[in-house]
């Protein structure tokens, strides 16, 4: 693993920073408070290639390794976590599977919109009744003698949901098959029997927009079926393992402004006649929280790095994704505590930093499931 980043990954860090602090960062506050869509954010992120960095540029993307997709989303995610939400769904959730299983006409059709911000796209794998439990699905697919595909059922907190054009399902096709019965599927969501329900009410992240989504006898044409059928389940897998690089890199941005906010306070903060950061108590808060920052930043760099040399990584993506969100619920809890009533009040981020990081231990699999995933990779054991 190299240790130093190229050219193009410091430039994209660079066009990602510089839009964070300039754009995203002074309506964080705005777009918290009154929970909006912040869509010109996004176009803007879209037009300098930030929202399918991986993607080749022949379908629309930047055509960047994920090394420089994590520098970019910690970046968007330190200027504001609901921003980077938004990015990596279209970046890794959308994009990666239809890349990797895609025809060249779903490639074209569904990623170029996508990569290149014109349009939101969505990852609908959630149910009422199923979340960490996957397989337990019961949206059902079932196929017509064209090779079409009838869908009926619910999908729920669907990030992007409320606006999104395109949508990867999976239901089940073949329900008694289990994890094998699950297909992908491409979704135009202005096609008849699409429908949203309402926008949910959310502790953080709160402008990226989530619901639930029905589908009352919609059909989907074989050549929007995504890779084989049956073979969804692994197609979701897969997709997930790019996704939790994503959100380990989102952890570190939060927690990262935070770790920021809180160095320049304990400097400038005084109580008993010195600087807060002079005492004991709080120094040894700082070196642990930079030690958690820096080590959630080392193992998402490795997961990259791995993804990048083509291996599998969903054992490095679980390690990063547990430790950077983790990290990022502790660090925000003590950038809070160290800024004493300030850090509960809405006139500084710190309390929004602490919300929107909660979200990391929960979604793309909560930390339970990633230690299931990673205690599985270690033992061999089920
Ligand atoms: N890559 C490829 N294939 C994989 C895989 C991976 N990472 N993980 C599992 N598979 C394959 C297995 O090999 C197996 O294939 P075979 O049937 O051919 O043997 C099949 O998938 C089933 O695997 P398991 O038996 O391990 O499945 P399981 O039912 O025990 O579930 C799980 C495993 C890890 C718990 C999985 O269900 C899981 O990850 N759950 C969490 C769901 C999740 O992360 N949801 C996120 C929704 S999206 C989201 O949240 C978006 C957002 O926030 C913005
Ligand atoms: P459950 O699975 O019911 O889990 C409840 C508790 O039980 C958790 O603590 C869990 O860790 C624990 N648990 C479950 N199984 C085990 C086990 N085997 N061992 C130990 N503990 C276990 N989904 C999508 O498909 N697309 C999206 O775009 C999307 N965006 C989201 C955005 C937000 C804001 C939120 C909150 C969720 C989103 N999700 C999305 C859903 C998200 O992935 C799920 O909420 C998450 O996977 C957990 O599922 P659940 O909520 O059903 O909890």
């Amino acid at each position: 693993m190299d240790f130093a980043f190229t050219e193009e990954q410091l430039m994209i860090q660079d066009v990602a920073r510089r839009i964070a602090q300039e754009k995203i960062a002074p309506s964080a506050e705005h777009f918290d408070r009154v929970g909006e869509f912040p869509l010109d954010n996004i176009r803007l992120l879209g037009e300098n290639g930030l929202m399918g960095i991986e993607v080749p540029a022949e379908y629309g993307g930047a055509g960047m390794d994920p090394i420089a997709y994590v520098l970019a989303m910690i970046e968007i995610a330190a200027g504001d976590a609901a921003h980077s939400t938004i990015m990596s769904v279209n970046n890794s959730l959308f994009c990666n599977g239809i890349l990797k299983y895609g025809t060249e006409e779903q490639k074209q059709k569904y990623v170029r919109a996508i990569a290149d911000g014109s349009e939101i796209g969505a990852f609908a794998l959630t149910e009422p009744q199923s979340g960490s439990d996957a397989t337990a699905m019961r949206c059902r697919a079932a196929r017509q003698a064209d090779g079409s595909f009838v869908i009926n059922g619910k999908k729920s907190w669907i990030t992007s949901g409320p606006v999104a054009k395109y949508i990867v399902l999976y239901a089940m096709s073949e329900p008694d098959k289990g994890a094998r019965g699950v297909t992908a599927f491409l979704v135009d969501t202005a096609k008849p029997g699409f429908h949203r329900g309402k926008t949910e009410p959310k502790l953080g992240i709160r402008a990226s927009a989530t619901c639930e989504i029905e589908f009352a006898d919609y059909v989907v044409a074989a050549e929007d079926v995504l890779g084989a059928e049956g073979e969804g389940f692994k197609i979701a897998m897969g997709v997930l393992d790019a996704g939790r690089i994503g959100i380990a890199s989102q952890a570190i941005g939060i927690a990262r402004a935070a770790y920021e906010a809180t160095i320049a306070y304990v400097k400038e903060r005084k109580a008993f006649g010195a600087p807060i950061g002079t005492f004991q108590m709080t120094q040894a808060k700082i070196a642990d929280m930079k030690c958690k920052l820096d080590a959630a930043l080392l193992l998402t760099l490795r997961a990259a790095w791995v993804k990048g040399q083509g291996q599998r990584f969903s054992n490095e993506a679980a390690i990063a994704k547990l430790t950077a969100s983790e990290a990022a619920m502790w660090i925000t809890h003590q950038a809070v505590q160290i800024h004493g009533g300030m850090g509960y009040s809405k006139e500084m981020p710190l309390e929004r930093y602490f919300r929107d990081a909660k979200i990391t231990e929960i979604y793309e699999g909560t930390s339970e499931i990633q230690r299931l995933v990673i205690a599985r990779n270690e033992t061999g054991l089920r």
